[in-house]
């Protein structure tokens, strides 16, 4: 579990989980510590996404994130007070840990897109941070 106030970018790891393919289709699984970096505490996705929608805009204090495009391509933005990446994400076999302390956006939604995250928490509301002022202060603090 990395510090929130000290965490960067270079912290966010991109993961291509295995892929069992037959003549029917592919298979991807993520298990707790096997393919995943914690263990699974709540499972979310967004879908129905009109285009042009951007969503995101916040960091969380201590949450760990699995961010994968189960369906189509967005565009994930990260940031940590000092610089950003764009990473794209189009493929269900790929994800991106997005280790506490992370401001991000996501972009660029393709039609039928789904974006999957597992987090590492139940949802709790003051773990967000919401203002970009206070995002400041927590990544100085
Ligand atoms: P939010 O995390 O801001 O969405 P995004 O980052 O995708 O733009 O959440 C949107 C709304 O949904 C907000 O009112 C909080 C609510 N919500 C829950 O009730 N439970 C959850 O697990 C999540 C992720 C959001």
């Amino acid at each position: 579990m990395m510090n929130g106030p000290t965490t960067s970018v270079d912290d966010c790891s991109l993961i291509t989980f295995d892929k069992i393919e037959s003549n029917s289709g592919s298979l991807s699984v993520l298990e707790p510590f096997q393919q995943l970096p914690f263990d699974i505490k709540r499972v979310y996705y967004i879908y129905d996404i009109p285009s042009g929608s951007e969503r995101g805009g916040h960091a969380h204090k201590t949450l760990d994130q699995v961010i994968i495009a189960i369906s189509g391509s967005f565009d994930l933005t990260i940031f940590d007070g000092v610089r950003t990446k764009t990473i794209q994400l189009n493929r269900p076999n790929v994800g991106v840990h997005l280790v506490p302390g992370i401001w991000r956006i996501l972009s660029n939604f393709s039609s039928s897109a789904v974006c999957l995250t597992l987090a590492s928490q139940v949802y709790n509301e003051s773990d967000y941070i919401r203002e970009s002022d206070h995002y400041r202060l927590f990544k100085t603090s």
